[in-house]
């Protein structure tokens, strides 16, 4: 079976909704461990209460950015991983972990990739002015929210939205997409090709595009 390992900073709803696709037999895939690079993070919390171990490893204890990225890769080849799943990670993954999981690292972004990559992309695209955003989850490349898209979710931007609620719109959604991409990770459906990522037996409609109620 497929063996996930999450890595988060903070609240941790994204692996949550992971944690609950797995319980309720969605994703056919075991949670192996939670890293975190803050001790305080309630994803923490959320380990603990659904029996998974998890690491606090955090860039101050390592020499330098590759130490650290070295040890990750290697608790993580040490426990067996299939793919890791960056879920709130806000850090830019160093390229020892990439090499070591080439196109088996996953992200989620909250903006329509490549619009509005980096920090705050609810924000950006608020204040850009565009009618629609939404959430996008691809696989980890050495840049910053670049590399090959696997599913996105457009979600509308209201006249009256604010950062907060434009980021609950599009989390409602993020919730849905992730599972789903790693399912079919799990059901080794994704072909990379480039910069495009086929999903294989997939009906024309169902190609990794969700569009729900921009009516
Ligand atoms: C999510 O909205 C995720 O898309 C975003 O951080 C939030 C984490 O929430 N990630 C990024 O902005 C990465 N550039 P969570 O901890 O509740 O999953």
């Amino acid at each position: 079976m497929l063996k996930i390992s999450v890595l988060a900073s903070g609240r941790g709803s994204n692996f949550q909704s992971i944690i609950d696709a797995v319980k309720s037999g969605r994703l056919n895939a075991v949670i192996s461990l939670l890293i975190t690079d803050n001790p305080e993070a309630f994803a923490i919390q959320r380990a603990g209460d659904n029996g998974i171990s998890h690491l606090v490893l955090q860039p101050k204890q390592f020499g330098s950015k590759d130490g650290y990225y070295q040890s990750i890769a290697d608790e993580l080849k040490k426990r067996g991983v299939d793919l890791v799943v960056l879920a709130g990670f806000m850090r830019i993954i160093g390229k020892p972990l990439i090499d070591a999981f080439p196109n088996r690292i996953m992200n989620i972004h909250p903006a329509l990739l490549p619009s509005f990559p980096g920090l705050h992309g609810q924000k950006q695209a608020r204040d850009y002015g565009v009618k629609i955003s939404g959430c996008t989850v691809h696989f980890v490349d050495a840049g910053m929210d670049t590399g090959p898209v696997i599913i996105q979710a457009a979600v509308p931007v209201r006249d009256d939205d604010t950062e907060e609620t434009l980021s609950e719109r599009i989390l409602k959604f993020e919730h849905k997409i992730y599972p789903e991409a790693i399912r079919l990770f799990a059901e080794g459906r994704l072909e990379v090709a480039g910069r495009r990522v086929r999903i294989k037996d997939s009906p024309p409609d169902d190609q990794g595009l969700t569009s729900p109620s921009l009516g």
